[in-house]
């Protein structure tokens, strides 16, 4: 475990430890039972006195972490989401003599869970594949490897497929997003984005602003660069500028990561004039930004309607933004396709970490998908499959407004895919976890869309994965199951 501390930083080094400690006994990176170094070998290793090392355990244990046993040690405490070890033969014991650079990995300790058989799953933001037009990327796939077998032979261009690029680009010109092919990058899932960013553009020391709650994945990917992360508090129309503004003066920021469209977990659309404010921002304080768009296509009404604001990246005028398109979220989450969109010198830096990452993105499903792209029923399809999902989700928000007790906050409109709750403070999702699963249900808890240290009270929700007949029974569990949390907490007072 290599611990990270940067001692310009106005986090103190305590805590700098405590959070690399904690983030990786929650993520699961750290066994149950696991014996920490020593207040002396940690206090060596990270070069800070006994007491502040004393304290980081005092902190892990007063958080419930860990527990320390006078004379014994210091031992993590039983985790939640500890994977099984795939083969109980290795007994090579390495952990305190090799470090290693992980500091955490929540999304992966999520999906982790062995869930049990059958269990509803309102975790996975993925649309039901009833949903999804799977005949119509099937048919583009069989006519393709048919008509082109040799793209099974070559490598691509690193930044993608010229004439997939070139599909690519008609199809985001239907929804005004205007880009040449000279700018895009074909990237494995935007998740591969953002970590091309990170590589790229973020390193210790270096601070990112990043809407809070917020996207883990993203989370995960830049803590690898074990940069500081600023949480910045969204509102319904997105990223709070002011409070962007107020921290200026004190924190000098390189990049800010916004997911304005549908902000993964809470929902909010970015409104046109915040989108305005924070590209002033950007602009007077000189920062990049990441703009991380996976559920347009979802907000179909909206576009038709003239009334969903433009990306980030088309209102941008001095290519400070780095757009990343996602299609999981509609289209095919398997496949693992995505977009990069960059300009000038920041664009070939991208590409050049592209080209180390893996050589380019798989040919022939590039090849394979640009039928589909070609497609006039594609966009249809997507209309349709909004259309059902607009009216699915007001019977969600109906439901819950029906089941919930009132306590429990739930958003009155919501882009995406999930719902944000909160549950009256004191109320730990994360406790909730084995019971909902002990009843045949599992959620996100909110704790893992926090950069630092998590309010716990929140549970994110996707409502979008199961199938029309398995939706109403989920909710019917979640809901008991939530108000039986907060019955207990009101009792206990
Ligand atoms: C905001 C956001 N960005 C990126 C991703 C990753 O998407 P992809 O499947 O394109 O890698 C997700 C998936 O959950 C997401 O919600």
């Amino acid at each position: 475990m290599k611990i990270s501390v940067n001692r310009q930083s106005n986090v103190s080094i305590r805590e700098q430890i405590y959070l690399e400690i904690a983030q990786r006994i929650r993520s699961g990176l750290i066994e149950s039972n696991f014996k920490l170094p020593s207040v002396r070998e940690l206090a060596n290793e990270v070069n800070i006195s006994l007491v502040t090392a004393h304290h980081v355990y005092k902190m892990l244990d007063n958080n419930g972490l860990t527990e320390t046993i006078r004379g014994k040690g210091t031992f993590v405490r039983s985790v939640k989401n500890t994977t099984p070890n795939s083969n109980p033969a290795a007994t090579f014991d390495w952990q305190l003599s090799i470090p290693d650079y992980l500091p955490r990995a929540s999304f992966w300790s999520q999906s982790s869970v062995r869930l049990p058989p059958n269990i509803l799953d309102l975790a996975s933001a993925c649309v039901h594949p009833s949903l999804l037009p799977i005949p119509l990327i099937q048919a583009s796939i069989r006519q393709t490897l048919e008509n082109s077998p040799h793209a099974l032979g070559q490598y691509a261009n690193f930044q993608g497929d010229t004439d997939f690029l070139l599909a690519v680009v008609e199809y985001l010109k239907i929804l005004s997003i205007q880009l040449t092919p000279h700018q895009l990058l074909v990237t494995n899932g935007t998740q591969q984005g953002i970590d091309l960013f990170t590589r790229t553009f973020l390193g210790p020391g270096d601070t990112i602003a990043v809407e809070t709650p917020c996207f883990s994945g993203a989370i995960d990917a830049f803590r690898l660069s074990h940069v500081n992360l600023q949480p910045i508090p969204v509102d319904t129309n997105g990223i709070r500028v002011d409070i962007l503004e107020d921290l200026a003066p004190y924190i000098r920021l390189k990049a800010i990561y916004t997911v304005p469209t549908g902000q993964n977990p809470t929902g909010a659309i970015m409104s046109l004039s915040r989108r305005q404010d924070l590209l002033s921002f950007a602009r007077e304080h000189n920062v990049l930004i990441l703009e991380d768009e996976p559920h347009r296509e979802l907000e179909m009404s909206r576009i038709k309607h003239s009334i969903l604001p433009l990306p980030l990246k088309m209102l941008d005028t001095d290519g400070r933004v780095i757009y990343l398109k996602g299609f999981s979220k509609f289209l095919f989450p398997g496949l693992r396709l995505g977009l990069l969109a960059a300009d000038g010198s920041i664009y070939n830096r991208l590409l050049a970490a592209k080209s180390i990452a893996d050589l380019g993105s798989p040919l022939w499903l590039q090849k394979s998908l640009i039928p589909l792209f070609q497609s006039t029923q594609l966009l249809r399809s997507i209309s349709k499959m909004s259309t059902l999902l607009d009216t699915r989700r007001k019977s969600v928000i109906q439901t819950l407004d029906c089941l919930l007790d009132p306590s429990i906050i739930r958003p009155k409109q919501s882009a995406g895919l999930h719902l944000w709750l909160s549950l009256p403070i004191g109320i730990n999702t994360d406790c909730l976890i084995p019971e909902a699963h002990r009843r045949g249900v599992h959620f996100l808890p909110g704790s893992i869309f926090y950069p630092g240290e998590p309010e716990t009270n929140h549970l994110r929700i996707c409502w979008t994965n199961l199938a029309d007949v398995d939706l109403p029974k989920a909710l019917e569990i979640l809901c008991r199951l939530l108000n039986d949390a907060v019955n207990t907490k009101t009792n206990s007072n």
